[in-house]
């Protein structure tokens, strides 16, 4: 879809969609456009259900007197309330209906709202925005059929009097859309195109756009003393990878730079999770390809910052394994020695996420002496019984870091709550043989005890904070700037995160 600015209200167009708030009382630019048509906006509010309340959208059939054949009204609810999330969601949902009809171009119009305090400009580039993230389609394996052909809407024509700062506010939006989409596009693929290796590959291709890329070979990651990580891979045909992606958009001198380290974002990279020989049932097993989540988020947030040349040092660092059962696959029972030199004994070849990380976690304060971390995994179905689908665990050792990333998911519509954490959860990873074992207490606070299992890869108090998206990463059911499938969750929350309090 090509989204353009424009401060030309007067032209022909297929569709033309218009703001009214919940007293029926039209924006500026829709107010004229009205009145040439003769007060028939006006009077479709009257004779209808539609009573401009957030949400609600009304669609007539355009007079002839107007060379336009459809008029959408779009609900905004209390001025005082529309906010840039509004705006967004309302743009999402015009795009939704534009498909729905069929229609091959809409112009909105995008003016001020007496009562509201956002700009045009800023209604504009969020509506832009919305329309944008809702507007992603997986649909590259389908042959036939609606969905094989190209999307019918491809023209949005944003009507602005600030046309320029609309433009230039959504050219970064534009950015973190496409963040957004590589993520979505990396969680739906399948896992016989998504592997450790292939992913790889996908990160490499943001050395274009300026990020630093290293990919660690299994023979590099076992003289590191990965074993955790490589304990996972061992039963998979496919080999095993680490790749550490850095983006550096301070212009600082370098001994300024090392006084505070980058921001430290991990990420789980399970590209295919069977469960291993602790093997998961058959139903719903095809979920498990996009156990790789945490990865993909890290994967889009890192093209979304260089994509906007973030004024900020971030290290992107994923863990990518393919947990199988073979001859070769881990046991239930074995004692692997991770990186940081602490054992496990793995009891649970499923729980092997953790086991990822662990290493991960590792190696990145190590190498990198981070300010702050931040894992995100698909790490628990746990935490789908605990939150379902509206708000990913957050788990941390720091208030501060909590108190960001909480604000920022809030802001962005991607919400974390935090979970508590104690040594009294600690004590239920004991194991009798070694340092810890890799699950907890049957059924009981699952998410939790898989926190605190990270939490013994932290070192002196690193601020971090572990986030379960078990239940973000994907979405069944259609919201308004995500449709169904991968969700890209967490890409504008760290985006938004970094540029609220790690930028310049
Ligand atoms: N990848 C799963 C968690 C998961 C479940 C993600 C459902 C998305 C949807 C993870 O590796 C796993 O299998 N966790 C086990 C842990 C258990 C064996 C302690 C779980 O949640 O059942
Ligand atoms: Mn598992
Ligand atoms: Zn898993």
């Amino acid at each position: 879809m090509k989204i353009t600015f424009t401060e030309k209200r007067d032209q022909k167009a297929e569709v033309v969609a218009v703001l009214v708030d919940h007293k029926g009382k039209l924006s500026v630019g829709a107010q004229d456009f009205d009145k040439a048509t003769g007060g028939a906006i006006k009077s479709a509010v009257k004779a209808s259900t539609f009573g401009g309340k957030s949400g609600q959208m009304l669609d007539i059939v355009a007079p002839a007197k107007v060379p336009v054949s459809r008029i959408v009204l779009i609900g905004i609810g209390d001025p005082k309330k529309f906010s840039t999330r509004s705006a967004e969601d309302a743009g999402g949902r015009l795009v939704g209906r534009a498909k729905g009809v069929g229609a091959k171009s809409v112009h909105l119009y995008a003016d001020a709202i007496a009562g509201c305090d956002l700009s045009s400009a800023e209604i504009a580039a969020h509506f832009a925005y919305g329309a944008t993230l809702k507007s992603y389609t997986f649909h590259q394996y389908f042959t036939t059929g609606d969905k094989a052909k190209k999307p019918s809407l491809i023209k949005l024509v944003v009507v602005t009097g600030e046309s320029r700062k609309a433009r230039s506010s959504f050219s970064i939006f534009e950015k973190i859309a496409q963040g957004v989409f590589l993520t979505r596009d990396l969680v739906s693929e399948p896992a016989n195109v998504i592997y450790p290796e292939s992913l790889a590959k996908k990160c490499k291709e943001l050395e274009k756009l300026g990020v630093r890329v290293d990919v660690l070979s299994e023979k590099r990651m076992r003289d590191l003393g990965m074993n955790a990580l490589l304990g996972v891979g061992q039963g998979s045909a496919r080999e095993s990878r680490v790749v550490v992606m850095e983006w550096n958009g301070l212009n600082t001198p370098k001994s300024k730079k090392a006084k505070l380290g980058p921001v430290a974002i991990v990420g789980k990279g399970v590209t295919f999770d069977s469960g291993g020989i602790s093997l998961k049932p058959g139903g719903g097993m095809e979920m498990m390809k996009w156990d790789m989540g945490g990865s993909a988020t890290v994967i889009g947030l890192m093209k979304a910052l260089a994509g906007r040349e973030a004024k900020a040092h971030v290290v992107g660092i994923v863990g990518l394994v393919e947990n199988m059962p073979s001859g070769t696959a881990q046991r239930p029972g074995d004692v692997v020695t991770s990186m940081s030199g602490q054992t496990i004994e793995v009891i649970n070849t499923d729980a092997e996420g953790r086991l990822v990380l662990a290493d991960v976690l590792h190696y990145t304060q190590k190498h990198f002496k981070p300010r702050l971390m931040i894992d995100l995994a698909t790490l628990t179905g746990a935490i789908i019984t605990s939150l379902g689908n509206e708000y990913a665990g957050m788990f941390s050792n720091n208030d501060e870091l909590c108190d960001a990333l909480f604000a920022a998911g809030e802001a962005e519509s991607e919400k974390v709550w935090r979970m508590p954490m104690s040594s009294g959860y600690d004590k239920m990873i004991n194991s009798q043989i070694a340092d810890m074992k890799n699950v907890g207490a049957g059924a009981k606070a699952g998410s939790i005890t898989a926190a605190q299992f990270l939490k013994r890869y932290i070192i002196d108090d690193t601020p971090w904070a572990h986030l379960d998206i078990a239940g973000t990463a994907w979405n069944d059911t259609e919201k308004p700037t995500v449709p169904k499938g991968g969700a890209g969750y967490g890409v504008r929350l760290l985006n938004r995160f970094i540029a609220d309090n790690h930028e310049k």
